[in-house]
């Protein structure tokens, strides 16, 4: 047995997996499973629990009961264990990497790097501790107030975070929340993505032999369309954290009633790109930010509106491009690989097909075989097809023609979405004041469109989101200012009299 599986044994039986809370793997009494199959051959990759509504009670319960130790254990060694969990996170991360390749279809290499990236978010987490530093305010800032009244603020914890993420990244979103909430001193419960929940269940081992203690971090699985409406409208939940789909988001909004809500939700990203553009610099960003990982990132670039003096070099060269992206197998990191499921697969079809009928050229791609959707780049795309608005989540690049930088603007932002845009052109002026006029949460200018530095702050605006992420930023968010007000009585003053020097 490799030491990999010696140290995960404890977490599944056979292709078994359990849940995780109070420091224990447990089996459900439901009796029911969810199998997790590869996207790419359908072999079976495992099963996880699904969890009962009194095992969510039972789970919660276990999160608020130890609240109070976590939230007393010193900041600096609740980062000690971050760090701790990280250099484990690096050290499995070609298993990990490989496992989450074969739940997700995500190519082998990009796989471990989300791995890794998630364990250099758990080092940079413990090193933003500072941004749980308070400060004191006194109150002769204010006309009427004297300084005998003065205001002690820290931060403590919110309580119970519920982290809920996406099947695109199941591993890194769910652990960009996890290591925020509990450097912050919350307790978590982490309801991973169906597809992904095997690799991120990981994080129980991991966490528990970091040396965090039992209760403060616990895992619930199960089908988000089964128990999702229990858990989020469950009273003892303090906060939720959520990334997905904004048709999720809104209705998490809906249950959750007045619990704060931190959402990284959908994006349809703009290029917009100028007749002054690096034509090769442009192809590169878009080919990258419309297939990594076929299409299927938040932040992919999910339009094309170029200008008419480079739209026609632009889309031969991305189309050249996207016909060298090589397809297959996820294992031998193939450019492009497997959709997540044939559901996905037909929605994405229907957008290209619907883009056709209403008359857009298809410059290559269109062609699928099971879950694999060659690239496919539409041109000629206009307001009337569903692509131009709707998010494909496929390796699928629209271009929409545009005749002036004020028609890119608009046609930016009449999108239900405000995740990101970008501007590719050599006028630097002239990006900085298109990039004022866009209503999105970040504008990369000669960049493609991108949720890292995971340092950065990252947001969405309209249904794009709410509230901002980034490691200082999600600390803030996931804990809240404790106001102790000092009222000094005249007894204790020192009496001394100042006197003006002449
Ligand atoms: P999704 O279908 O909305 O699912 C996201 C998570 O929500 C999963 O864990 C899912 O569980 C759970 N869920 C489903 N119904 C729920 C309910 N009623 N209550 C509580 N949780 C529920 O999204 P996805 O398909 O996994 O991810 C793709 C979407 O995420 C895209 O729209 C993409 O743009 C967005 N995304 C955004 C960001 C960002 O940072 N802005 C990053 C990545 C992805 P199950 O898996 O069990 O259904
Ligand atoms: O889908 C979202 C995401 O977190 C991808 O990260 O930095 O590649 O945009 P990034």
């Amino acid at each position: 047995m490799s030491k990999e599986i010696e140290d995960f044994s404890v977490m599944k039986d056979g292709l078994e997996y359990k849940y995780y809370t109070m420091g224990e793997w447990k089996v459900s009494t439901s009796g029911n499973t969810i199998p997790i199959y590869n996207p790419y051959n359908d072999k079976l990759v495992g099963e996880v629990q699904a969890c009962t509504p009194e095992e969510v009670d039972q789970i919660i319960s276990n999160a608020k009961d130890n609240i109070e130790c976590w939230e007393t254990t010193p900041i600096k060694e609740r980062a000690d264990i971050l760090q701790k969990a990280a250099k484990l996170i690096n050290r499995w991360a070609d298993y990990l990497g490989k496992l989450l390749m074969q739940e997700n279809g995500k190519p082998l290499n990009s796989a471990i790097s989300e791995i890794k990236r998630t364990a250099l978010i758990f080092n940079a987490t413990a090193e933003s501790r500072d941004s749980l530093i308070g400060k004191t305010i006194m109150g002769d800032i204010l006309e009427g107030y004297s300084r005998e009244k003065m205001s002690i603020t820290y931060r403590v914890p919110l309580g119970v975070i519920l982290c809920i993420g996406p099947f695109n990244y199941p591993f890194n979103l769910t652990g960009s929340k996890i290591a925020p909430a509990l450097v912050a001193g919350n307790t978590v419960v982490m309801k991973p993505p169906t597809e992904g929940s095997i690799t991120a269940s990981h994080f129980g081992v991991i966490l528990e032999k970091a040396g965090v203690p039992p209760g403060v971090f616990n895992t619930i699985t199960g089908r988000g369309s089964e128990i999702g409406d229990y858990l989020v409208s469950h009273s003892d939940i303090n906060m939720i954290s959520f990334t997905g789909s904004s048709q999720t988001g809104k209705r998490i909004a809906e249950k959750a009633e007045m619990k704060p809500l931190l959402f990284e939700l959908g994006g349809k990203d703009a290029a917009i790109v100028l007749d002054d553009a690096i034509l090769e610099n442009t192809v590169d960003a878009i080919i990258s930010g419309a297939f990594s990982y076929n299409g299927q990132r938040c932040t992919a670039v999910k339009r094309v509106l170029p200008m008419p003096g480079i739209a026609d070099r632009l889309v031969k060269r991305v189309a050249e491009e996207a016909k060298k992206l090589t397809i297959g197998d996820p294992a031998q990191n193939k450019d492009i690989g497997p959709i997540i499921s044939s559901k996905q697969c037909d929605y994405i079809q229907e957008l290209i097909n619907d883009a056709i009928d209403k008359g857009a050229e298809v410059k290559c791609g269109n062609k699928r075989k099971g879950n694999i959707i060659w690239p496919t780049v539409l041109d000629k795309v206009t307001e009337d097809m569903r692509i131009a608005w709707e998010e494909q989540f496929g390796p699928v690049i629209p271009f929409i023609r545009i005749k002036s930088a004020q028609e890119a603007i608009e046609i930016s932002n009449k999108s239900k979405y405000g995740l990101q845009g970008m501007i590719f052109t050599e006028n630097l002026d002239l990006a900085f004041n298109i990039a004022q006029e866009l209503e999105v949460g970040t504008v990369q200018i000669n960049g493609k469109s991108s949720r890292g530095p995971d340092h950065f702050p990252f947001l969405g605006t309209k249904s794009s989101g709410m509230g901002t992420q980034g490691i200082s930023y999600a600390i803030k968010n996931m804990s809240r200012p404790k106001v102790v007000v000092m009222n000094l009585s005249e007894q204790g003053k020192l009496v001394h009299e100042c006197v003006w020097k002449e």
